[in-house]
């Protein structure tokens, strides 16, 4: 394993990610962990990420020197750099302007980090503070017209620093370059392997959980199934899933999710129709936030009413995976954009022990995890639906009515979109229902009727994304289709905001 402190950059699990790319278990750690608690964990190396503080600042995030002294092969990135430069005797100049972007990097010494490499590469760089003079016993490996120490090294100590951003795939050989740190420098056996992990995370579920009974709430989603299906091989039938149809899901989704989950759970699925309850805790309500929270409420007490019929259960099997766990430690000071539903707030609740097998994987590695477990692809390719379902897509009041003319527009939108090859098809789109009408003309009468909002966006983890540059010709057919087959819908609108400034979803 290689860690990466954790120093703000918003490259860090671009980094990480990399890393477990080029065949290392890699995991993101704040960057002031205690040097026992690393030394503790063992790792084959340490990077030290980028961030936006100059070594200056009064408040500068620091480093233990220990940590230096303790032998493990170090990469600084960026201000990680910086930081190495300044605590090991070099000096860093502060910059008078901060730089970004693409520029070349001549490389001086190509036997360490730039082993195998040109002698000239284009590099991505970003840059305030830059180190002025290496420490003592570093060399400089590579520089650029205005950064002449744009790496260094000292391979004595195999402390290593880059002021430029090999994780980000602007730069040319960056891959080559972490490889090079994680085989030559960390003597890394690059094994591993994200399909192939599913095994050991088994091996270790079945000692954690040799006794005792499991329950894990199924959506339909890909991460609550590979979550389950690991657990259900650990544990085999001491584990019941549970889905509750909210009444909020997609047309045609429950009994996807019904047939497909009862083959592969067999007689430890249950499914629950909520619908009636949901739609009746909904009634009236129309401020979005109050939705998630009475949709949360409702799904908790359905679960626990479950959860009471099968008898004692000791654990609860969720499906979070590695960003939600950084982001729930790494947004303590974050502003709230919106409640995300899902059952956290069920253990405190139900005294049952958490059980998160992939709280240590990314969505790809969980996919390709999927795959190797064997899941249909309509299951591994389902794009992501938030837990409050589509009450969160019909703007305003949630009526059985409006549900319906939702739910026609949207599978409108998935055929069509659908027609798309998956590798060219946006990362999410639906469609919302929004809360006012307009006025149109059909045959020779006026309409007043309602707005059909279409969404489709490209990102890769939802927490930033662009629209979509859907054709010209798939519009027109979304469309046309809409107002032609959907009753009680005469427009439909486009969404092409990215996030920042919108979200995702609509509310
Ligand atoms: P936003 O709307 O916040 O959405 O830009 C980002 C991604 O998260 C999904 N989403 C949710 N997922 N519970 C979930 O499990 C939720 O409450 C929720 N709200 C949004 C959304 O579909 C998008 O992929």
């Amino acid at each position: 394993m290689v860690l990466v402190l954790d120093f703000g950059s918003q490259y860090n699990r671009l980094i990480v990610r990399k890393v477990r790319e080029c065949g290392v278990y890699c995991e993101l750690i704040p960057h002031d962990t205690p040097v026992k608690e690393i030394e503790r964990l063992a790792p084959k190396g340490l990077i030290l990420s980028g961030g936006p503080a100059s070594v200056y600042d009064k408040n500068a995030p620091h480093l233990s020197k220990k940590l230096l002294e303790s032998g493990i092969p170090v990469l600084g990135i960026c201000y990680g750099m910086q930081l190495l430069a300044h605590l090991l005797g070099g000096s860093v100049a502060p910059g008078h302007k901060r730089e970004y972007g693409r520029c070349r990097l001549m490389v001086h010494e190509g036997d360490s980090l730039f082993r195998g490499l040109p002698d000239s590469v284009i590099c991505w760089m970003s840059h305030g503070d830059i180190v002025h003079s290496p420490p003592s016993g570093f060399s400089t490996l590579a520089g650029t017209a205005d950064v002449p120490v744009a790496a260094m090294g000292d391979s004595s100590r195999r402390i290593f620093g880059v002021q430029f951003h090999p994780e980000v795939t602007h730069t040319q050989y960056g891959k080559e370059i972490l490889k090079n740190f994680l085989s030559t420098v960390c003597g890394c056996s690059m094994t591993w392997d994200a399909g192939r992990s599913h095994w050991k995370i088994v091996e270790e579920l079945s000692k954690a959980l040799a006794r005792g009974k499991a329950i894990c709430a199924l959506s339909g989603g890909v991460d609550s199934t590979v979550a389950a299906g690991l657990v259900s091989l650990a544990m085999g039938d001491r584990l019941t899933c549970v889905f509750v149809d909210n009444g909020l899901l997609r047309l045609g989704e429950v009994e996807m999710v019904k047939d497909t989950f009862s083959r592969l759970f067999s007689s430890r699925f249950v499914a629950v129709d909520g619908s009636a309850r949901f739609l009746k805790a909904l009634s009236r309500v129309v401020d979005p936030e109050e939705k998630r929270k009475r949709i949360g409420r409702e799904f908790i007490r359905v679960f626990e009413e479950e959860a009471g019929r099968l008898g004692r259960t000791d654990f609860l099997v969720q499906g979070t995976l590695y960003p939600d766990v950084i982001e729930s430690r790494g947004t303590r000071t974050a502003a709230k954009i919106k409640t995300h539903h899902n059952v956290g707030g069920l253990p405190r609740k139900m005294k049952l022990t958490l059980v998160e097998p992939l709280r240590y994987l990314f969505k790809d590695e969980v996919r390709i995890m999927a795959k190797s477990l064997g899941l249909p692809d309509r299951l591994i390719q389902r794009q992501p639906f938030p837990g409050p379902g589509l009450a969160v897509r019909v703007l305003g009041e949630v009526t059985p009515e409006r549900l319906d003319t939702l739910r026609q527009a949207d599978l409108i939108v998935r055929e069509e979109i659908e027609k798309i090859p998956y590798e060219d098809r946006p990362w999410q789109f639906f469609a919302v229902l929004l809360p006012v009408k307009s006025v149109g003309v059909m045959g020779d009468g006026r309409t007043y009727a309602d707005i059909i909002g279409v969404r489709a966006v490209n990102s890769e983890d939802g927490m930033t994304c662009d629209w979509s540059r859907l054709s010209h010709s798939t519009l027109e057919t979304i469309s046309s289709r809409i107002v032609n087959e959907v009753p009680g819908v005469n427009r439909v609108v486009y969404d092409i905001t990215s996030k920042p400034p919108a979200t995702i979803e609509w509310e």
